[in-house]
């Protein structure tokens, strides 16, 4: 028996690649074996930052969904679903709204680091202000116990508690205080050393080919100390390093570890070992997407089977919902 629900949910603007990979997706794939999962694409929050080029979500949410089941997440222990397929989310957003005083919403560190952060596009807008208000929506709509989320969304499920607190005092009780189940952040950064964004185009996807893996992991950064082959480095330092230890064996990763800091193996040599335990490693993923690539049919399935679910679900929370708001 499945101990308790959880919600989480990804937004469609852009490949996944393996920041999302290490970061979120195996632990999404861990707790479908204990939970009952929700994992759902949020095709409306890319719209507060995407609204005025929306034509990325369209383009990468059944791209998304294809790397989800490539993975591993599988449609027969977890539920997905479109977040715009669910109309109810619309509406339990708008009665949040009512209830959520401004300064939770400006206080928000995220919001704040967020305004800065994405300078370029003007997301100073009531939506985007409202951004954890109508994550609260997704996440109670379907009652959650536990929100997995890495450490940058923390306080928008720290919000999504107080608005459950602040609903149940003010009308009834209908909604669970859900937990934040933190997700550690995943060790492999960019090429460049700066966290995996896409928006720093330093990331590897998992639908690279090999040339371009061999091509990006020929460019990678690695410990900054090291100038020449001579020059003795840091494996604990250098993000190549962190590769091998997920991708390649043990064996290889302590030659690696110890023959780094003497300087008897050069990083050309240890970038191209790690390239090949990468491609290695990333082959049955592609093998699945392959498959998946020639069933659209069978993904849409999946899809329109999550989304009914989801909605059957989404129907009866609403109903209790303007029970206890008698509207
Ligand atoms: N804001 C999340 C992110 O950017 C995506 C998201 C939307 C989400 N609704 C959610 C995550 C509900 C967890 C639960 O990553
Ligand atoms: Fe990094 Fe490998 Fe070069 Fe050592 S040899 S610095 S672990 S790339």
């Amino acid at each position: 028996m499945k101990k308790g629900k959880i919600v989480s949910g990804m937004r469609p603007t852009g490949k996944i690649h393996l920041g999302h990979l290490h970061g979120a997706l195996l632990n999404w794939k861990k707790l479908q074996e204990k939970y009952n999962c929700f994992y759902f694409i949020a095709d409306w929050h890319a719209l507060t930052s995407e609204y005025a080029h929306p034509d990325i979500i369209r383009e990468s949410t059944y791209d998304i969904i294809i790397d989800w089941i490539s993975v591993g997440l599988d449609p027969e222990l977890s539920t997905f679903f479109i977040q715009s397929e669910i109309k109810e989310h619309a509406e339990l957003y708008l009665i949040f709204s009512m209830i959520t005083p401004l300064p939770w919403l400006e206080r928000n560190p995220t919001y704040k680091e967020q305004l800065s952060e994405l300078s370029q596009k003007n997301v100073y807008t009531y939506g985007f202000l409202g951004y954890p208000v109508l994550q609260a929506a997704d996440i109670l709509m379907y009652k959650a116990n536990g929100v997995p989320v890495g450490e940058d969304q923390a306080p928008h499920v720290e919000l999504t508690r107080e608005i459950a607190r602040r609903f149940n005092h003010l009308y009834q009780e209908v909604f669970p205080v859900p937990d934040v189940l933190l997700t550690p952040t995943s060790k492999l950064l960019g090429i460049d050393r700066r966290k995996m964004s896409k928006s720093y185009g330093n990331s590897i996807f998992l639908t690279d080919t090999d040339e371009k893996i061999d091509a990006k992991v020929a460019q990678m950064i690695t410990d900054p100390q090291r100038a020449r082959k001579t020059d003795p480095g840091d494996p604990t330092i250098c993000n190549v390093f962190s590769f091998h230890e997920i991708y390649s064996d043990n064996e290889a990763t302590e030659t690696i570890r110890s023959e780094c800091p003497s300087a008897r193996i050069g990083c050309v040599d240890c970038k191209r070992k790690m390239a090949s335990a990468l491609k290695i490693g990333l082959e049955p993923i592609r093998a699945k997407r392959k498959e998946l690539e020639s069933d659209t049919e069978g993904v849409k399935e999946i899809m329109a089977e999550g989304n009914k679910k989801s909605r059957a679900i989404a129907r009866q929370t609403m109903e209790e919902v303007r029970e206890a708001v008698k509207i």
